[in-house]
């Protein structure tokens, strides 16, 4: 989604602004934009369909200034152009804005307040840059109180950073429910999306609460609220150093994190155990789950279907039933809860709109809820009542890896710990610091062989236009999210199915060459699960059989090291992840950076 940098009180803005933009790549965007102005009155607005290193390019060799603020848009309202890239200014060009979000009323408003307005572009964000020049010239209200009124009269998500060019010694800025934070540096100050595009100029951030409006000077900040009450906000320092979000010397980022999840499984245990070694999480949460009578797991994409191995775990040791839903549907369709629900949002970013639209709700309802999540500080963890960590390190990729893994492992160990406090003999009976110390080491097993997996690409998806991945139990929820990786980066129209469901309808697809890849970890279920690809094998398909040691088959393409039964997702999707990543390096894809796809969802 957009990322929005700003700086204020460095002497070359442009080259602060074009980093950061670069570091908030990841987030997904289809053209971006910067403005540089000063007390030298020159100003600087240039604009790019596509990648920063077009807006690198067409930026002027020197530009002088002060102050700054860019831009990486993903478009919503309008096509992505160099005319509706952000920054939008004003008719009379004073005032420049950067928008992250969508502005639900924007036609309304035009409607009400613009009729005397010529918009330059199609998007929502220029009217609130023309009704704050509105009310400055109609109602002669400073920029503050322009800025103030327009943001009651709004309504959506957003966070600004507005600059006048008549101030050019001062930021504003303001947010509502899409992230934005300030950044402290001696003598000056930046703003932005995530903290890992300023890291380079400071350590130290400020968060700023929903409807707050900011204004930024180089050597200062003065929060206030909606109403203008000022506000008092301690900095922190952020757990991120340069290291983290650097590729070192890997050619994607998604290789690095695929590396990385058994250095992620190692961190998860050091970080959940106590002096005894024994894996544990606050008693409030465990109060909180011990007193519902049923758990709601809510979440988007990758994160639903970690969600999905989730609820296995939790339902078999907890004995408490579990309820997966997407936060898209469940926003608005609710379905009857049970007397005492308690609610798990799984999120990498912790920046879901469709989550957190479900979170207020639940909020408004006064039900417990637990966010687990990558991002400390984020808008999930902040408003859930408990919060769990990923300890994942940055995910920039967009695809998904190591959060998914993570967030099934903190999972087993939210289900270790209350299946215990219920007295569980399955809970009991696992040593999982052990079974995930196993599960790293298989992990690690599966990373070394990564050349069969670059050859299966080749032989299985190269030139394919489709491709299946099949399973039963855990199995098929893998299948969903090997599916769910195949086709966000190289475009293969990847689905993943239930085995036993594919002859039910999906079958009719199979046809000379379609690839079919079985995953078959379960002794319970793995004939089944071979009587079905050779349903399809029989129908032409080009099957591809990963399974676990135990199940094998002398026949099988690759044979995965075991692992306790209920950890088995941990393991089986790496080879997927690797496919995916291998068929989109062949494919001549940009594996970090598929099409249409944000990191961060801040639009519901
Ligand atoms: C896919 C992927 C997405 C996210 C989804 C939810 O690789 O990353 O499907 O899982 O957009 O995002 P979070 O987990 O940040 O809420």
């Amino acid at each position: 989604m957009c990322g929005i940098v700003g700086v204020i009180g460095k002497k070359n803005p442009a080259k602060i602004i074009i980093q950061g933009l670069e570091k908030l790549e990841y987030r997904g965007y289809d053209s971006a934009g910067i403005f540089v102005t000063g007390k030298n009155k020159q100003d600087y607005l240039v604009k790019s369909k596509g990648r920063i290193k077009e807006l690198k390019a067409k930026l002027p060799q020197e530009i002088n200034g002060e102050i700054g603020i860019g831009h990486t848009r993903w478009a919503t309202h309008g096509r992505p152009s160099e005319l509706n890239a952000h920054p939008h200014t004003s008719e009379d060009n004073r005032f420049v804005l950067v928008h992250n979000g969508v502005i639900q009323n924007f036609e309304e408003v035009k409607a009400k307040y613009l009729t005397n307005y010529t918009l330059k572009g199609d998007t929502d964000t220029e009217i609130v840059v023309q009704l704050i020049d509105h009310f400055v010239l109609t109602e002669k209200l400073t920029t503050k109180e322009a800025f103030r009124k327009t943001l009651a009269i709004i309504e959506g998500s957003y966070a600004f950073a507005l600059v006048d060019k008549e101030e050019p010694d001062v930021i504003y800025v303001a947010k509502n429910k899409s992230p934005l934070l300030i950044g402290l540096g001696k003598n000056f100050n930046v703003i932005c999306s995530d903290a890992m595009a300023m890291i380079e100029e400071t350590k130290r951030f400020v968060e700023i609460a929903d409807q707050e409006l900011v204004t930024v000077w180089a050597d200062a900040i003065q929060i206030e609220d909606a109403k203008g009450n000022l506000v008092r906000r301690e900095s922190y320092e952020a757990q991120l150093t340069l290291n983290d979000i650097e590729k070192g010397t890997y050619p994607y980022y998604m290789l690095k994190e695929i590396d990385d999840q058994p250095a992620v499984m190692r961190k998860l245990i050091q970080a959940y155990s106590n002096n005894q070694q024994e894996l544990t999480i606050s008693q409030e949460i465990v109060t909180d789950i011990l007193n519902s009578d049923r758990i709601y797991i809510v979440a988007c994409g990758t994160s639903w279907h970690a969600g999905w191995v989730g609820k296995q775990m939790l339902e078999q040791y907890t004995s408490t039933p579990v309820e997966v839903h997407l936060a898209s549907e469940f926003g608005y369709n609710m379905p009857i809860l049970a007397k005492k629900p308690f609610f798990i949002f799984l999120s990498q970013s912790g920046e879901t709109a469709d989550s957190r639209q479900v979170l207020v709700k639940i909020n408004e309802l006064t039900y417990p809820s637990l966010t687990i999540t990558n991002a400390a500080g984020s808008t999930l963890s902040r408003e859930a009542k408990h919060t769990l960590l990923l300890h994942a390190g940055p995910e920039i990729a967009v695809a998904s890896t190591k959060a998914y893994t993570a967030q099934i492992a903190v999972l087993a160990i939210v289900a270790k710990v209350i299946g215990e406090a219920k007295g569980n003999l399955k809970a009991l009976n696992i040593d999982l610091v052990h079974e995930l110390s196993m599960v790293a080491q298989a992990m690690e097993v599966l990373i070394s062989r990564k050349e069969v997996l670059e050859e299966y690409a080749q032989t299985y998806l190269e030139d394919t236009r489709n491709a299946f991945y099949i399973g039963r139990g855990i199995d098929y929820y893998v299948s969903m999210e090997a599916a769910l990786k195949l086709k966000e980066i190289s475009y293969i129209q990847a689905e993943g199915f239930a085995a036993g469901e594919l002859k039910h309808g999906t079958i009719a697809l199979i046809e000379e060459g379609t690839p079919v890849l079985g995953i078959i970890t379960d002794a319970n279920i793995a004939s089944h699960t071979r009587s079905n690809l050779q349903e399809v094998e029989t129908r032409g398909a080009h099957t591809l059989i990963i399974s676990m040691s135990g199940v094998e088959k002398a026949t099988d393409q690759l044979v995965l090291p075991k692992v306790h039964p209920m950890l088995t997702a941990l393991v089986s999707v790496v080879p997927c992840q690797l496919l995916a990543y291998y068929a989109t390096l062949q494919r001549g894809y940009d594996v970090d950076k598929p099409r249409n796809l944000a990191k961060s969802v801040t639009v519901e």
